[in-house]
């Protein structure tokens, strides 16, 4: 039996978090054992906002060879970058065309950069989600594993893909582009900020204390975690939206720890921020050092890699490739006698 698909990737725009591992990359960790999975470092998304060119090649390198050190086992699934299989652009054209621009406007993503932005908001920031669409539909996608806040892009992915593409050009009612469902873990899904439990941990978040990232050393988790953001309750618990930094830190420990929701709440629910601050940071250190470990010979030897990322960027071409072809078929493109569409 065909194994279904999944595809997912991350922007490479800075350390990764650990709401981008709990969120996202965790669970392709797992997905990838039971499903034929795409993961790519979608660096084309990377430069709708102002970038830095002397960084980004590095980035991209180096979020690649934190998807392997996070678990990603090239010999089970395909690791690519997003702007090596040029399908993608292509695709992401021929979709602009077919998707009503009030789409995008309305995008919560779109609204909160271009604030951000002020002046100087690009044409690729509005078209952010349909290269998004892009990626997933090029795929054939079955699942997208994502986090809470890719929801809204990932319904734009399957309206493009059922109302504006099937129901307009299939001829025979056969679907000329899957329709792909997201996967959104509950409890994994949003990870908050340890400086304001009522925001999401964010890579753009200017105060570097917000965030742990998956390669912080010992004394610095030691050190965030100190600082996080607490509360002047006795004891701990989830789900009062009064204690919004009580439920989060204590979400972090419940997966890290691997104790689970219901233990945790019991384990802590007469504990003070004093006693329970040490036990997180030890939960932390314990997970992402292994990461760390495997991530500094990945880096060591470059070699590797390129090689990982060039098996990777065939296997997505392979598939790529048809999914294109049908599509500009389906829109009547005049193909020529070499490409046979
Ligand atoms: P980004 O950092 O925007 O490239 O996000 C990459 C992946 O991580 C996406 O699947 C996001 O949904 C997920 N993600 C980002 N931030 C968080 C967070 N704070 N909590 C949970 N998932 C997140
Ligand atoms: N927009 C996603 C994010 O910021 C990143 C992304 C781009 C993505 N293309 C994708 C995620 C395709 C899943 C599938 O998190």
């Amino acid at each position: 039996m065909n194994r279904k698909r999944v595809l997912s990737g991350v922007q490479p725009t800075g350390a990764i978090h650990l709401g981008n591992w709990i969120g996202a990359i965790r669970n392709w960790v797992e997905l990838q054992k039971s499903h034929e999975t795409y993961v790519c470092v979608v660096d084309l998304h990377a430069i709708t906002i102002p970038h830095d060119p002397k960084l980004l090649a590095k980035n991209t390198l180096s979020t690649a060879a934190l998807y392997v050190a996070c678990g990603m086992n090239p010999k089970e699934c395909s690791i690519f970058i997003q702007s090596h299989i040029s399908a993608h652009s292509e695709l992401c054209w021929l979709l602009n065309c077919i998707t009503p621009i009030n789409w995008l406007e309305r995008m919560i993503q779109f609204k909160e950069k271009a604030i951000k932005q002020g002046e100087n908001v690009s044409v690729g920031l509005l078209d952010y989600p349909v290269l998004m669409a892009a990626d997933i539909l090029l795929y054939d996608a079955d699942l997208v594993p994502v986090g809470e806040d890719q929801k809204q892009h990932l319904e734009l992915a399957r309206d493009i893909a059922q109302q504006r593409i099937n129901s307009r050009f299939s001829l025979d009612n056969r679907e000329i582009l899957k329709v792909p469902k997201p996967l959104i873990m509950k409890d994994s899904a949003k990870v908050m900020s340890l400086t304001e439990g009522t925001s999401k941990m964010s890579k753009s978040d200017p105060n570097e204390n917000s965030r742990i990232t998956l390669l912080d050393p010992p004394d610095v988790v030691t050190k965030k975690i100190k600082r996080a953001k607490t509360d002047s309750y006795l004891g701990l618990e989830f789900n009062n939206p009064e204690r919004p930094e009580a439920d989060n830190l204590l979400n972090i420990y419940a997966i890290l720890s691997g104790s689970g929701r219901e233990v945790v709440a019991k384990e802590c629910s007469s504990m003070g921020w004093g006693k329970f601050k040490p036990l997180l940071t030890d939960a932390i250190i314990a997970s992402i050092e292994p990461i760390q470990t495997r991530y500094k010979e990945l880096i060591a030897d470059q070699g590797e890699v390129q090689r990982i990322l060039d098996q990777g960027k065939e296997q997505a071409q392979e598939v790529a490739d048809v999914t294109l072809k049908r599509v500009k078929t389906a829109i009547g493109l005049l193909g020529n006698a070499k490409a046979n569409y």
